[in-house]
């Protein structure tokens, strides 16, 4: 028989010196900042607070791989430095939002440190990384505190089709923590669920396509994938130049912007798309957007087939319909029953092309990530399918096979087959995604849950999705907003407005 446990509360307090008590469940970043001001935490406490957490939840739900032996250190290091900074400021506003925050960063971003960055495979556990991935030395330079590496779909899922959500060979299979058989989908699964249950305070994750999207819609957090090039991939074992990003995985849109702040800008050693997209940040940075009126005037389109066509019968069709009425209240006009041109085409991952150029994309960049390691066992994609042949058991070969990685081993490159792929994608979203968004004058597309997360990765363009609800077994669902490149202002608007008149999302409980 099925019990339901709360969450172990008695590990998540700390007693403070003025006998006040700090706890982490649902701490925001602006609530531990008030704690540290008022000298009822130090970052070193919260970071051993959230490793108590880890310590209890991580057998259960395995969405942290390793945690990092310098974090205290590092807290230690933000602690001090908040001192000098108080002598100054009692409000130490020298610092940004980041500093001493702890930050769970998916096994796929690199760190040059005693961490690993592996992808949650065997085959490039210790190996060296030249240097910090872009966004890490953005993270380290706002004084985030790294805390560890999280879980996610092993080689993002691309190393076979059977690979399943939230399974990676050195984390064993991760668990949703509202509902153990719910899914967790992927492939940044680990950091959805760490922040779900209150296991470190932000995280990043990548997205190719629906990596964000889908395991924050699932785990019930809210992720932020940013337009492409509007954060560096430099340093993070890449698919696709075309649609890769990284974005943060947090509990609130607030949150989620204070870490994009903190990672967007241009960087050298991802020179064209940072260049390009880096005209889309505004002066003064995206927080400025997280206004409570900022529905007032938005027009979104709801596109409802096929995507909530999964939902019927639950009770995700009767919290939509609510959420549409209160968004109307809130002053947004909602333009319903649109249509996405070729649908059909752009879900269907070979019709469209994506596949295709994926494949031909992640060997040449895979190889050229893996060229810069040191102490590395594989140089290139070839030596990773030979590595997981003579290794089958601990990589789970015969159940999961590594049929795509093979297939992707036998392409050769951008050839006529690929580029027309790419002319492919780029049509569908001429004629579908932009042109639904310009015909109907719409500053955001809505659907409900993430199979909308195709459309918009083909594309390269942002979207947030935003806790909306609970199916009656406790399967969390939610909302997302996709926007043109670079709307990430008016998308942060509309999410932080609807979570603010929605405020859906409660810690998990599990099922044991
Ligand atoms: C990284 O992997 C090596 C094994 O090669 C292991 O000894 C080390 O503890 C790992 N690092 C962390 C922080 O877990
Ligand atoms: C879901 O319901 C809609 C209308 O209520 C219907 O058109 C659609 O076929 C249904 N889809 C599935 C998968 O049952
Ligand atoms: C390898 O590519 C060739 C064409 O380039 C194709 O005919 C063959 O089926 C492919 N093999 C595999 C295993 O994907
Ligand atoms: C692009 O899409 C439009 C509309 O669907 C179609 O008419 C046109 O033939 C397509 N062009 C290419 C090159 O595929
Ligand atoms: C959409 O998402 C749901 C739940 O996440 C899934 O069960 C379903 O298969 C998806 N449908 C399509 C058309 O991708």
């Amino acid at each position: 028989m099925r019990t339901l446990v709360l969450l172990l509360f008695f590990s998540i307090f700390v007693n403070t010196i003025n006998g006040s008590q700090f706890t982490i469940t649902e701490a925001t970043i602006d609530d531990i900042h008030r704690a540290f001001n008022g000298n009822q935490l130090s970052s070193r406490q919260l970071v051993d607070l959230y490793l108590d957490q880890i310590a209890a939840l991580n057998p259960q739900l395995r969405s942290v791989l390793e945690v990092n032996p310098d974090a205290r250190n590092q807290a230690e290091e933000a602690d001090r430095e908040r001192e000098e900074a108080a002598a100054k400021d009692q409000n130490c506003r020298s610092l940004g939002e980041l500093h001493g925050i702890p930050i769970l960063l998916k096994d796929s971003i690199g760190t040059k440190d005693k961490l690993n960055t592996t992808c949650g495979s065997y085959a490039l556990l210790g190996s060296t990384v030249a240097r910090d991935a872009g966004v890490v030395q953005r993270l380290r330079r706002a004084g985030a505190v790294i805390l560890g590496k999280a879980s996610l779909n092993e080689w993002y899922g691309l190393r076979s089709l059977a690979i399943p959500d939230g399974w990676c060979a050195r984390g064993g299979q991760a668990v949703n923590p509202y509902l153990k058989s719910g899914g967790t989908c992927g492939s940044s699964s680990g950091s959805a669920i760490s922040v779900a249950a209150n296991m470190v305070s932000v995280s990043l994750g990548t997205e190719t396509d629906g990596s964000i999207i889908c395991p924050a819609d699932q785990n019930s957090v809210v992720g932020i994938k940013p337009t492409v090039g509007l954060t560096s991939r430099s340093g993070v074992i890449p698919i696709s130049p075309r649609q890769d990003t990284i974005g943060p995985i947090c509990r609130t849109v607030t949150d989620a912007v204070y870490v994009l702040d903190a990672i967007v800008g241009f960087d050298p050693r991802d020179n064209e798309a940072t260049k390009a997209a880096s005209v889309f940040i505004p002066p003064g940075g995206y927080r400025q957007f997280l206004n409570e009126n900022g529905l007032k005037g938005k027009r979104l389109g709801v596109v409802r087939e096929p995507f909530l066509d999964s939902y019927n019968g639950t009770s995700a069709i009767p919290a939509f319909k609510h959420h549409l009425n209160v968004l109307r209240q809130r002053g947004a006009t909602i333009v319903d029953n649109l249509e996405i041109a070729n649908i059909d085409v752009i879900l269907d991952r070979t019709q469209s092309g994506e596949l295709i150029a994926l494949l031909a994309e992640f060997k040449i960049s895979l190889n050229d990530y893996l060229k810069e390691l040191s102490n590395s066992r594989v140089k290139s994609l070839a030596d990773i399918i030979a590595f997981n042949l003579n290794n089958p058991v601990i990589e789970k070969l015969k159940e999961y096979s590594q049929d795509e990685f093979i297939a992707s081993e036998n392409t050769s490159g951008i050839g006529e087959q690929e580029i027309e792929a790419i002319e492919m994608m780029a049509n569908l979203s001429k004629y579908g995604f932009e042109k639904l968004m310009k015909d109907n004058n719409l500053d955001a597309m809505l659907t409900i849950g993430s199979n909308a997360s195709t459309v918009l990765a083909i594309g390269g363009y942002p979207a947030i999705t935003v806790p909306a609800g609970y199916e009656s077994n406790g399967m969390p669902f939610g909302i997302s907003f996709g926007g043109l490149k670079g709307s990430e202002p008016k998308l942060i608007e509309i999410s932080y407005a609807f979570e603010q008149a929605t405020r859906e999302r409660r810690p998990p409980t599990f099922l044991e």
